[in-house]
C-alpha cells in the first residue's frame, strides 16, 4: 500500500466534506440542531458528511472497515479500520463558531498508520503518514520546545459527563491559572494537531471517544510529540483519557494537573 498516494486522495476527500461543512454551516436553522445528550449536539450535516465520508473511502479501500460517531455504517472487525469523525467540533459550529474539522484516522489492528485533519474555515490540513512525517499544509511539523509549566499553552476540554476524576483534574489546572495560558478551542482532533504544530506545548482531556482522538494523536507522534492515558500508559485512542504533549512538558502536565493532589 502506497500510504503516501492514499494520503493525498484522503486530503482530497476531507477538503470536499469539509467545504460542505462550511457551505452548510450558513444555512443551519435552530429546528436542525438535535440534543444528544446535555450540551452535546447533532445535525443532518453530522450525519449526511459522514455518509460523504464512507462512500468516498470505501471506494479508496474496498476492504476497509469503519468506526464512526454517527454509525451511519455498522462496525466490523477488519484489518484495516478507517476511524472517522465527520464533524469534530458540533457545539461551535451550530453556535455559528469556529474551529471545527473533518478528522479521518487508518488503523492497521491496533496501529494507526494515517492520520488526516481538515479545518476548512481556516484552510489548515494537518497530515501524518509515518514517523518524522507530519504536515500542515505540505509544511513539515515540529512540536514546541516549552520545558515548563510555567508560561505554557494549554488546550483542554470539559467532558460531557464530569465524574469525581475529571473535576479534579479541573480543581488541579484552576491551580494553574496564575502560571499558565489555558484554551478551550472545542474541537478534540485540531487541538491535539495545534500540538503537533507547536501552536499549543500540550492538551488534556477525558471522556474523548477513537474518533477525536485517532488522527489528531498520530500526527502529533509523527511530529515529535507524546500521547499518554492519565497513568501514562498507551490506552488513550480508546481509554477515554488523553494527555497530549510535546514532550518536554509531559511529566510536568501529569504531576500538577492530572495525578496531583
Ligand atoms: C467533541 C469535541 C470537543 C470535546 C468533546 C467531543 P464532537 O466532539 O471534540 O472538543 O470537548 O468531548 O465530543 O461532538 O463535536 O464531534
Ligand atoms: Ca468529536
Ligand atoms: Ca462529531
Amino acid at each position: 500500500m502506497n500510504l503516501d498516494l492514499l494520503c493525498s486522495e484522503v486530503k482530497d476527500i476531507a477538503r470536499t466534506v469539509g467545504d460542505y461543512l462550511k457551505n452548510e454551516q450558513a444555512l443551519l436553522k435552530r429546528n436542525d440542531i438535535e440534543l444528544k445528550g446535555m450540551r452535546n449536539y447533532v445535525t443532518y450535516i453530522d450525519k449526511e458528511a459522514e455518509q460523504m465520508l464512507v462512500l468516498a473511502l470505501q471506494q479508496l479501500l474496498p476492504e476497509a472497515g469503519f468506526l464512526t460517531e454517527e454509525n451511519t455504517v455498522d462496525f466490523e472487525q477488519r484489518p484495516y479500520t478507517w476511524v472517522i469523525d465527520p464533524l469534530d467540533g458540533t457545539t461551535n459550529y451550530v453556535h455559528g463558531d469556529t474551529p471545527y474539522s473533518v478528522s479521518i484516522a487508518l488503523m492497521h489492528n491496533e496501529e494507526t498508520i494515517m492520520g488526516v485533519v481538515y479545518d476548512p474555515v481556516a484552510d489548515q490540513m494537518f497530515t501524518a503518514t509515518e514517523m518524522g512525517k507530519a504536515y500542515l499544509n505540505d509544511l513539515p511539523l515540529q512540536v514546541s520546545k516549552q520545558a515548563k509549566l510555567e508560561n505554557g499553552y494549554i488546550g483542554f476540554g470539559i467532558p460531557y459527563s464530569l465524574n469525581e476524576k475529571g473535576e479534579h483534574i479541573l480543581q488541579n489546572t484552576m491551580k494553574q491559572f496564575k502560571k499558565c495560558s489555558f484554551r478551550i478551542k472545542g474541537s478534540a482532533a485540531l487541538e491535539i494537531s495545534y500540538v503537533a504544530a507547536g501552536i499549543s506545548d500540550a492538551y488534556f482531556h477525558s471522556g474523548l471517544s477513537p474518533w477525536d482522538v485517532a488522527a489528531g494523536a498520530f500526527i502529533l507522534q509523527c511530529a515529535g510529540g507524546m500521547c499518554s492515558d492519565f497513568s501514562g500508559g498507551n490506552n488513550y485512542i480508546f481509554g477515554k483519557e488523553m494527555v497530549a504533549s510535546n514532550g518536554a512538558i509531559h511529566q510536568e502536565i501529569m504531576n500538577y494537573i492530572i495525578q496531583g493532589n
